[in-house]
């Protein structure tokens, strides 16, 4: 495993980690994730995503319960959290960044994660309806009180996020650090040109996500939905039409041959597809069970195999960035 740093912070993340979205709790129970887990920090992973909606909060008891089993060393490890969307139906409590929720909501995820403090905290989305400011006076008020110990975003628009840095460099806060994007061959926009100023000037870190297109770019859709996969699952029919569209079926099988002739598994050349991008600092991975983590992990061995002629074939495939 390799280290990058999160932009210009000065923590270092493994170049693949591993998230909790629809698997924990869902998916797998404590022991499955202690397994997961497990396979993953031996492979050298070092960072751990949650988020405080991922199954309703059960995914943060299910990571916090599990670590407490797994019994690393605290400083061997990150773990982030991510706010937003909020698990009360109130006014002030979802869909929201005002630093009511924040404050309240942050004791909550640590209460459920069990822990004294995330590494990283992240703002879900951003929120047109409360000021950039409030949401950043929150975010630092957060990090000053030890819950957190650098905060982010996650599916922001540039214009936002140069918004909070100058803000927060204006108060002489603690500045976002990180983004948190979708980033797969389907979907690489998140790089375009106007966060050039994000990542390059300002050096923000990103943890990017999705990286197989929830199973899609594994090829396991190519002959229908499988039943024990994500596309299976109830209450994501909206993923399920996005995971057996023909077009981006046939996609996926033209690059079949790609992978093939560098000896990679469908999976592998996604994941070090992603990597072979210098802005990424960490792709999350996801996994239902060991046997993909196993198989993920070695993505790793295919970062440096992405040659202009390999480049080229994936244009072909899916079209110019
Ligand atoms: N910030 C955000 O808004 C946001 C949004 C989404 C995700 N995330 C983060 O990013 C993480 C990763 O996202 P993701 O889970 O969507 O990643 P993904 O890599 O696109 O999809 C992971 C899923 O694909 C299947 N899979 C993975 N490896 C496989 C393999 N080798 N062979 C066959 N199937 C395989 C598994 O599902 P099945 O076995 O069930 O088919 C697995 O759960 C999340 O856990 C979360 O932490 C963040």
């Amino acid at each position: 495993m390799k280290y990058r740093y999160l932009g210009k912070a000065g923590i270092q993340v493994s170049e693949l980690s591993l998230g909790s979205w629809v698997t924990f709790h869902t998916q797998a129970g404590i022991d499955s994730t202690v397994e997961m887990m497990s396979a993953a920090y031996d492979a050298g992973i070092n960072y751990f995503d949650n988020a405080e909606s991922y199954a309703a909060g059960k995914s943060e008891e299910v990571m916090g319960a599990a670590l407490k089993k797994l019994g690393w060393r605290r400083g061997s490890y990150l773990v982030s959290t991510k706010l937003f969307w909020g698990l009360h139906e109130s006014p002030n409590e979802q869909n929201t960044l005002n630093r009511k929720y924040l404050l309240e909501a942050v004791d909550a995820s640590l209460r459920r994660l069990d822990m004294d403090y995330v590494d990283l905290l992240y703002c879900h989305r951003a929120d047109p309806s409360t000021p950039i400011e409030e949401t950043v006076w929150a975010m630092h008020n957060i990090i000053e009180r030890g819950k957190a110990l650098y905060w982010g975003t996650s599916e922001w628009e540039a214009a936002d996020i140069l918004s909070a840095i100058e803000i927060a460099a204006r108060h002489h806060l603690h500045k976002p650090v990180v983004e948190q994007p979708v980033y797969n061959l389907f979907q690489r926009h998140r790089f375009a040109p106007e966060y050039e100023r994000v990542y390059k000037e300002y050096g923000y870190g990103s943890t990017t996500w999705s990286p197989l297109a929830s199973g899609l770019l594994t090829g396991k859709y190519n002959d229908g939905v499988p039943s024990d996969s994500r596309g299976a699952l109830e209450g994501l029919e909206w993923l399920r039409e996005e995971l057996t569209n023909t077009e981006r079926l046939a996609k996926v099988a033209a690059l079949k041959p790609v992978a093939d002739e560098l000896g990679a598994t469908l999976a592998q050349f996604s994941l070090a597809w992603c990597l072979q991008n210098p802005q990424v600092s960490t792709v999350i991975t996801g996994a239902s069970r060991v046997q993909q983590v196993h198989e993920n992990m070695k993505a790793l061995d295919f970062v440096d195999s992405f040659t202009p002629d390999v480049m080229r074939e994936i244009d072909r495939v899916f079209g110019p960035a």
